[in-house]
């Protein structure tokens, strides 16, 4: 098939070329799709996108008028994709459901590490030869309560590490089902906000989940609180976020991702200045750390997302579609 790859990054060119091995005609595209480039989709069979492309209705029409025939997602969440639009306009949308989850709840891991021994404060300490140790003070996670906010592939995957620490864990996800471990309870969100040391996002961004962790919700929170974010950006309200930060209900943050993260994640702005005065002040905090939507960022992770996505096309272009993962429309 013809494929127009959207938001291509050099990794992506080496392993999707690498996995092909000729079999597809593949594009490469830097730009995001959005309604501006879209017509950069003109020509192409399936077009390939990524999490912060803008599927929006007019994107979705366009498409469809420069009849694209398949709209793969080289990722798990498809929250930037108007659903109703692609079913309106019969463009079929494929995704990769899973492709590591180790590598997200691992990262969400080093961020709760990081943080809790404040290893990015020392590492540029050493550097100043600062060897004093005020302000490092960390604790200790054996016996902490670890939230965990959806409980599916990545969740699970992340409960299995913290168990590895001594953690207990309080779960909510409606649907897990209470496993024979004592270590392990499930309650519903107020449970996770109001017993939890550590609460850490899992669950996808839906209208529902949009902006679950709000003042209402911190305000539930134990005081001193870790809060981490893998998942989505738009789980959290920023805002409500940091005013937590400056009365100290939030003791620590960690993100790896940012509602408004689409203008900025990705792309290099080193020898400029950032135009989003909330991110600015996120970055203030010393007890804030923020990865650029790099949990999925590990070798066996890229492999398998070049593998899946061009499974995907090869089974829909076969007429094969109970293989395809389809997102329903
Ligand atoms: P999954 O579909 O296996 O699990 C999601 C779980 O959340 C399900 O068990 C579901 O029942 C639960 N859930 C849904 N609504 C809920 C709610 N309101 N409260 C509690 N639980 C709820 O998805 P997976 O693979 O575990 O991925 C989770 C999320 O991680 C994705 O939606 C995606 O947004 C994010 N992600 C982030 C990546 C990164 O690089 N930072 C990479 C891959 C995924």
């Amino acid at each position: 098939m013809k494929i127009g790859l959207f938001s291509s990054k050099k990794y992506d060119k080496v392993v999707f070329h690498q996995i092909n091995s000729g079999q597809h005609e593949i594009t490469y595209h830097p730009v995001r799709l959005n309604k501006d480039t879209v017509k950069l989709a003109s020509g192409f069979e399936a077009i390939c996108c990524f999490v912060n492309d803008e599927i929006d209705a007019s994107v979705i029409a366009s498409l469809s008028n420069m009849n694209v025939k398949l709209l793969a997602l080289r990722c798990a969440g498809f929250n930037n994709v108007d659903l109703p639009a692609a079913k309106a306009n019969n463009l079929p949308i494929c995704r990769v459901p899973e492709y590591s989850p180790h590598a997200v709840a691992e990262h969400t891991c080093a961020l709760i590490l990081d943080l809790n021994r404040n290893i990015h404060r020392a590492h540029n300490r050493i550097r100043e030869n600062d060897y004093s140790l005020d302000g490092l003070l960390g604790f200790d996670l054996h016996g902490k309560t670890v939230g965990v906010i959806g409980a599916g592939k990545i969740g699970r995957a992340f409960i299995k590490i913290m168990l590895g620490f001594g953690c207990n864990i309080q779960v909510c996800d409606p649907d897990y089902a209470q496993p024979d471990n004592p270590k392990i309870k499930k309650g519903d969100l107020d449970d996770v906000l109001q017993n939890s040391n550590i609460i850490s996002l899992h669950c996808p961004l839906v209208p529902s989940t949009h902006h679950m962790i709000n003042q209402a919700a911190i305000d539930k929170m134990k005081p001193g609180v870790m809060l981490i974010n893998t998942s989505r950006g738009g789980l959290v309200d920023t805002s409500a976020v940091i005013r937590a930060l400056k009365n100290k209900k939030i003791g620590h943050l960690g993100l790896d991702v940012y509602e408004e993260e689409s203008e900025m994640f990705f792309e290099d702005f080193s020898d400029t200045f950032i135009q989003d005065d909330v991110f600015a002040r996120l970055q203030t905090f010393p007890n804030v750390t923020i990865t650029g939507h790099q949990a999925f960022f590990t070798k066996e992770a890229l492999e398998k997302i070049a593998r899946t996505t061009l499974t995907n096309i090869e089974h829909f272009q076969r007429g094969e579609f109970d293989k395809v993962h389809f997102v329903s429309t």
